[in-house]
């Protein structure tokens, strides 16, 4: 018996919502092949596509580490075992989502495996576990957009709750990742931990009234309000040319510009899928011109 789960990449944060606002994209994404074993226990046959950053100790690597929390919470673990095969499609440490993508798909493959035991509402804290195994925190604003698609709030963490978004008709994601790693643990060692009062009216303004746009399909107001400033200044500095290619973006109609999680990726939001490539273009260009090694992507939300 083995189960194939692909899981997608993820934009956290979307810009203004730190840890509690995030979306799904088409591509790119990992795909996890689990299998039932007689040998109890969890092994990890292979990962591919990794350059041999990840860890293969069962115990190490987000996805084994999070399945056998589940794989035990069930009381299985005496009655056959699990292995894993990890086929990595995205760039690891790039602000996608990464760790999220694959722990996502092998906590899902795991629950097919087992014929549905858990609902998705009940798998996000195993995924949360990857997280917290990844970068230290548990942060869910990949996970649940990984998991469930579309854009996903966390309204709160103590309780846990998760709530799907509106996803307007025409959303598009101009994602471009400059090549230098960041891991999200640094960035997030980053963010300062007293925010100003007028920053945080602003911010809590913003993210009030994206969710009210996203609601009402009002296209300006999301690009409006998905802005930040309160982590964005520290963390674009870790990213080359980060200035640069908001200004190219907006210049070329994006209806914003920010950082796709803890970076370096960034995106840029557009209405409209030609105009989404126009500035896949137009950035491509300019790091290429600067030297700057890139991958980029565009996907419909
Ligand atoms: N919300 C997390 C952060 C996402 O910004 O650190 C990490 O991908």
């Amino acid at each position: 018996e083995e189960v194939h789960v692909f899981a997608p990449a993820t934009v956290a944060n979307m810009i203004c919502g730190f840890d509690i606002l995030g979306f799904a994209v088409d591509e790119p994404g990992d795909e996890v092949i689990m299998r039932k074993t007689e040998k109890l226990g969890i092994e990890i046959l292979k990962i591919t596509g990794d350059d041999g950053k990840l860890p293969l100790d069962a115990m190490k690597n987000t996805v084994s580490h999070s399945a056998w929390k589940l794989f035990c919470d069930l009381g299985l673990q005496n009655s056959f075992g699990l292995s894993i095969e990890l086929h990595k499609k995205m760039p690891i440490g790039s602000g996608l989502g990464s760790s999220a993508a694959s722990t996502v798909a092998g906590i899902f493959a795991l629950n097919e495996l087992l014929g549905q035991p858990l609902s998705k509402k009940e798998l996000l804290p195993y995924c949360m576990e990857g997280e917290r195994l990844a970068c230290g925190a548990a942060h869910a604003d990949n996970v649940a957009p990984s998991l469930f698609g579309g854009i996903t709030l966390i309204p709160s963490y103590e309780p846990l709750l998760v709530r799907s978004l509106p996803v307007p008709e025409n959303l598009y994601a101009t994602l471009i990742y400059p090549k230098v790693e960041v891991q999200t643990k640094e960035a997030r060692k980053l963010i300062k931990d007293k925010v100003q009062l007028s920053k945080a009216i602003k911010q809590w303004g913003n993210i009030a009234s994206l969710i009210s746009a996203l609601y009402e399909n009002d296209y300006e107001e999301i690009g409006r309000s998905m802005q930040d400033e309160i982590i964005e200044p520290n963390r674009s500095l870790l990213i080359p040319f980060f200035d640069e290619m908001k200004q190219i973006s907006l210049e070329n109609n994006a209806l914003t510009f920010g950082i796709s999680g803890s970076g370096p990726t960034v995106i840029a939001l557009t209405n409209d899928k030609a105009n989404a490539e126009r500035i896949e273009q137009h950035l491509h260009h300019f790091l290429h011109i600067h030297q700057i090694e890139h991958q980029t992507f565009v996907s419909k939300i």
